[in-house]
């Protein structure tokens, strides 16, 4: 039987419906939740996700502000933006969008962000305290393959957790949030990557498969057990000469043939990409709610 497609537009929508009335709760309190967004350069990517960052929180009421900076802009001014950021009560909650140029270091930036408006989850202390186990911003990627898993009716909870990819911004958090001893979470986690000897042996031993790679369609059909729940993070442009930009977006999984051997699978796009929005928007209203406790 072929696999069923969890939709993350559906979910997603979900997530945002609920944010309405949380919204509203702050307008009556005179609170207006605000998210503002530093963007260095004109990197394709980045500015088409700032773009879209903005408008789902326009379209919440939550007010919401791009601070560009040119290519070439030092790391002294990219530090005093975010201070500026942290200083000005408008926002309630903001990020550094990422790459930043090779010039700048990146860890000394994101350092400099207020941690109590830190909804990208990226500061050392939220990363601190999510290995803790304490309430933290967690970042949105991991955050939304978690609610992804449990509002698809596949609870992480006792499955063997199997993620590829080890990154600070997803490979790494999930793990983190997934092996917590909570609700939700109490899995049992294995993080690969390309040190890893036998990926294949491993990808086979997951109840849940999690490929953040950057690899496209690298998950085969082979490498998945029967009957297991697939979530694609990976975005990839291959070339395809039958759309007009000559490209199109696939995961890092093989989606049609695992879609024959899986349980459940998110699709690329439609999947992940949506939930970690929703979640980013989630994050800036818990922040203007006073953050996470
Ligand atoms: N849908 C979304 O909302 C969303 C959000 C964030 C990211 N993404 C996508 O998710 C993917 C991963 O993003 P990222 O930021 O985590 O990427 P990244 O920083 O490049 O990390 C990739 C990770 O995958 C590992 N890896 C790469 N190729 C591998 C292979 N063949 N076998 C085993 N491990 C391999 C790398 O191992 P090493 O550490 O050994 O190099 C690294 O840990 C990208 O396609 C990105 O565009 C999507």
């Amino acid at each position: 039987m072929p696999a069923d497609i969890i939709d993350g537009n559906a979910i997603a929508r979900q997530v945002r419906a609920e944010l309405v009335p949380r919204i509203e709760a702050l307008r009556q309190r005179g609170i207006q939740p605000g998210l503002a967004v530093v963007l260095v350069g004109e990197h394709p990517a980045s500015v088409t996700y700032v773009r879209g960052k903005m408008k789902d929180s326009a379209e919440l009421g939550i007010a919401n502000e791009t601070f560009r900076l040119p290519a070439d802009a030092s790391q002294q001014e990219i530090i005093e933006t975010v201070e500026r950021i942290n200083a000005d009560p408008a926002w309630s909650g903001f990020l550094v969008q990422t790459p930043l140029p090779a010039h700048v270091d990146t860890e000394k930036v994101l350092a400099t962000v207020d941690p109590t408006k830190d909804v990208d989850g990226l500061h050392p202390w939220s990363q601190g305290r999510l290995l803790r186990g304490l309430p933290t911003f967690v970042p949105a990627t991991p955050s939304g393959v978690q609610q992804l898993l449990i509002r698809s009716g596949h609870s992480p909870e006792g499955k063997h957790v199997v993620i590829c990819g080890r990154s600070g911004l997803v490979g790494k958090p999930l793990a983190l949030l997934l092996v917590q001893k909570a609700a939700g979470a109490n899995a049992t986690v294995t993080i690969c990557h390309t040190g890893t000897s036998d990926l294949a042996s491993m990808t086979r031993q997951a109840d849940i498969l999690v490929a953040a790679m950057g690899s496209a369609r690298s998950i085969t059909a082979d490498m998945v057990r029967e009957g297991a729940v697939v979530i694609d993070v990976g975005t990839n442009s291959i070339p395809d000469a039958t759309k007009k930009s000559g490209q199109r977006l696939v995961g890092d999984v093989d989606f049609d043939a695992v879609c024959a051997k899986a349980a459940a699978i998110t699709p690329v796009p439609g999947g992940v990409g949506p939930m970690t929005r929703a979640m980013l928007l989630v994050n800036t209203v818990l922040a203007a709610e006073g953050g996470p406790k």
